[in-house]
């Protein structure tokens, strides 16, 4: 059964606690949290201290989603302010396996990812068995992309690439349709922003994203 991870992203940021609240009502698995430093990627989104007061409204696991420059920085902020999964670029550095040492450190889920232009080969590279690979299917910065095409062969070679104890996420541009692609290739979570968010029945729209009858 596939997980969906509604993006905060996509939330009313004013009322983050009534949001989540809603969010728990209509079973989401995962909080997608997207870090964005203004650097890494152009726009800029919360800090570890948003996160660490978002803990206390909810049992909900967090995923983050650090789109950062020098991660080994902000990786510790993160991991103590109440991340369960905590996940980085492999571009935005050269010690992704001490990263993943570091994290599961922490007693909490390593993930890495690659923008749509790095080459998925960049994950053979890996030493340490990540928790979870994230295929970015849109340009990570902005919410409401379209999803791209060569998404669910990512998704497949990532499968191939690791054991079954590494989960495959996938962030960006899905929808009733992409889910469905994404979920046939073998995805175990899918992030959903405005697929999620729009119209307000959250409820239905995760059930959607999951392929289940209304
Ligand atoms: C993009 C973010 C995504 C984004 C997805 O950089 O990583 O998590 O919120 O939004 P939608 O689902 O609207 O494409
Ligand atoms: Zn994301």
């Amino acid at each position: 059964m596939v997980l969906i991870a509604p993006s905060l992203l996509a939330a009313d940021s004013a009322n983050f606690e009534k949001e989540i609240s809603a969010l728990e009502d209509a079973h989401a698995d995962l909080l997608h949290f997207d870090v964005m430093d203004g650097h890494f990627v152009p726009n800029m989104t919360f800090g570890s201290h948003v996160l660490k007061q978002l803990k206390k409204c909810t049992k909900i696991p967090f995923d983050v989603h650090l789109m950062v420059n020098n991660p080994e920085k902000f990786i510790p902020w993160f991991a103590e302010a109440g991340a369960d999964y905590l996940t980085f670029h492999l571009e935005a550095t050269s010690h992704a396996d001490e990263l993943i040492d570091t994290i599961h450190q922490y007693g909490i889920k390593a993930g890495v990812t690659l923008k749509p232009s790095s080459d998925i080969k960049l994950l053979s590279q890996l030493k340490k068995i990540p928790d979870l690979v994230l295929i970015m299917s849109v340009e990570p910065g902005f919410g409401g992309q379209a999803f791209i095409s060569d998404t669910p062969q990512k998704i497949v070679m990532a499968k191939n690439m690791f054991g079954r104890n590494t989960l495959i996420e996938v962030d960006g541009g899905i929808n009733e349709q992409t889910a469905r692609l994404c979920i046939d290739a073998g995805a175990d979570i899918l992030v959903a922003g405005t697929a999620v968010f729009k119209n307000g029945n959250y409820c239905n729209n995760i059930k959607i994203l999951k392929g289940e009858k209304l």
